[in-house]
């Protein structure tokens, strides 16, 4: 069990390279389900839900090579065989995302069972909207001994409107429709950058959808879709962490290669706290002179304040002056963070789906634990400013979804190191 040992009080400065989108990458690989020739994907991120796909689309067949043509960030996937079109639950169980596959398998094979994901630190993550999108498409779905089973001769478009926005669930039902004989409207859908990704690649592969990133999709099913090769975005979330770093340590940091255009939520909220802010065309430069201004957010589906930046923010929240309200409307167990931060020294009190957090308040090291991956992001962003000598246990929450995380912090000048084995390094 590995650990961070964190040493706050240095402000980070210098240059900080975002890696690909995990939450971009992970559906784009499901799509390679759909076709038998080789999908090309560049600059995915080396973590562990990245390697945990790979594990899972191996298990059914696939070829997947990670660090294709020793380009450490190319991934090469081919589905010309599902020998077993089954995503098993000891893999599953450790990732929600499986579920992506459920879609594809069925558009391309007929048949597909899925362990039924369950719930995870944050909620109790259901696919139930899944299910409901696939029925309507003609799909016969049953569940026994845990797992969900679907199948279809071929699916047939349909009419489908999300009773609630979900973003694995348009892509899973997205990678369903562009198979299935006739015309898919999708409404209600999700407009994250990650669709909009995923959408890029399916048309790449031949693929007729119109409308992704808005909340109506169309999709006309083909017969048939071809091998493609495509770049990932680089992760919103990952520049988003970074920013709130700078603006914390009260430092001067350079977080280069994001998209500042899917950052619109949070560069709002950050400039609203007080933090100075450079926006270039693939980089954003945050400064912050330590007084920062108590903000209230509340978390909504993209464009609005990201759920995955919650936790984050409030590291920042609690050192701020004055009383910062923050309302999670997304899941309904995403304030983890909030007792370790405590025992940290901050001064934060949750009722229901809000979290009142006083400042500022100077936080104190102590030993703390990860509960899932953003909690552990918000837990280092608090070390980085905490007095003392902070030991983070459980980092591999934040080990799957942030690449080399405490390498691009150590070379702005943070003093942190890991306790333990190195992800990815045996
Ligand atoms: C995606 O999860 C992301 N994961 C999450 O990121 C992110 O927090 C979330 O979207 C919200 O932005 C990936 O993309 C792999 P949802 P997802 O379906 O798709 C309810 C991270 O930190 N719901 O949009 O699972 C659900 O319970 C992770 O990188 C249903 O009720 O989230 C939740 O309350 C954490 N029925 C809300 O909708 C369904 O069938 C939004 O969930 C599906 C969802």
């Amino acid at each position: 069990m590995d650990k961070f040992v964190v040493r706050g009080g240095n402000p980070l400065l210098g240059t900080i390279k975002i890696s690909g989108a995990k939450n971009s990458a992970l559906p784009c690989m499901a799509a390679a389900i759909l076709t038998e020739d080789e999908v090309i994907l560049e600059n995915v991120p080396q973590v562990r839900d990245i390697e945990t796909e790979r594990r899972l689309l191996e298990s059914m067949g696939a070829e997947v090579e990670l660090g294709y043509g020793r380009a450490q960030h190319r991934t090469r996937i081919k589905c010309a065989v599902l020998s077993d079109p089954v995503a098993k639950y000891e893999i599953v169980k450790t990732m929600r995302a499986s579920s992506l596959v459920l879609g594809p398998l069925i558009a391309r094979t007929g048949i597909a069972r899925v362990a039924m994901p369950g719930g995870c630190a944050i909620g109790g993550r259901p696919i139930d909207l899944h299910i409901k999108g696939l029925e309507a498409m003609g799909a016969t779905i049953t569940q026994e001994h845990g797992y969900l089973e679907a199948r279809a001769d071929r699916l047939k478009g349909a009419h489908i409107v999300f009773d609630k926005i979900t973003v694995t669930g348009t892509e899973d039902l997205l990678m369903a429709a562009v198979l299935a004989e006739g015309e898919t409207l999708f409404e209600n859908c999700a407009r994250e950058p990650e669709v909009t990704d995923l959408a890029a690649l399916l048309i790449a592969m031949g693929a007729n959808i119109t409308g992704a990133g808005t909340s109506t999709i169309r999709v006309v099913g083909t017969q048939k879709l071809h091998g493609a090769r495509h770049r990932i975005n680089p992760d919103r979330i990952e520049a988003g962490t970074f920013l709130i770093a700078g603006a914390i340590t009260g430092g001067d940091l350079n977080i280069d290669g994001c998209n500042p255009s899917h950052l619109g939520s949070v560069l709002a909220k950050l400039d609203q706290c007080g933090v100075r802010l450079d926006i270039g065309d693939e980089s954003v430069r945050v400064r912050s002179g330590g007084e920062l201004r108590a903000t209230d957010v509340l978390t909504e589906e993209y464009p609005g304040f990201p759920t995955d930046m919650q936790a984050q923010y409030m590291a920042l929240a609690t050192q701020t002056d004055g009383i910062t309200v923050v309302t999670e409307n997304i899941f309904e167990n995403r304030f983890m963070h909030v007792q370790e931060l405590n025992r940290m020294g901050a001064n934060i009190s949750v009722s229901g789906r809000t979290a009142t957090v006083r400042g500022r308040y100077p936080l104190q090291s102590a030993a703390v634990m990860c509960s899932d991956l953003r909690a552990s992001a918000s837990l280092v962003l608090a070390a980085l400013v905490a007095d003392g000598e902070t030991i983070l246990d459980r980092v591999y929450h934040l080990d799957r979804g942030y690449e080399r995380f405490e390498e691009k912090l150590r070379g702005v000048g943070a003093q942190i190191r890991r306790m333990g084995e190195v992800f990815g390094k045996k």
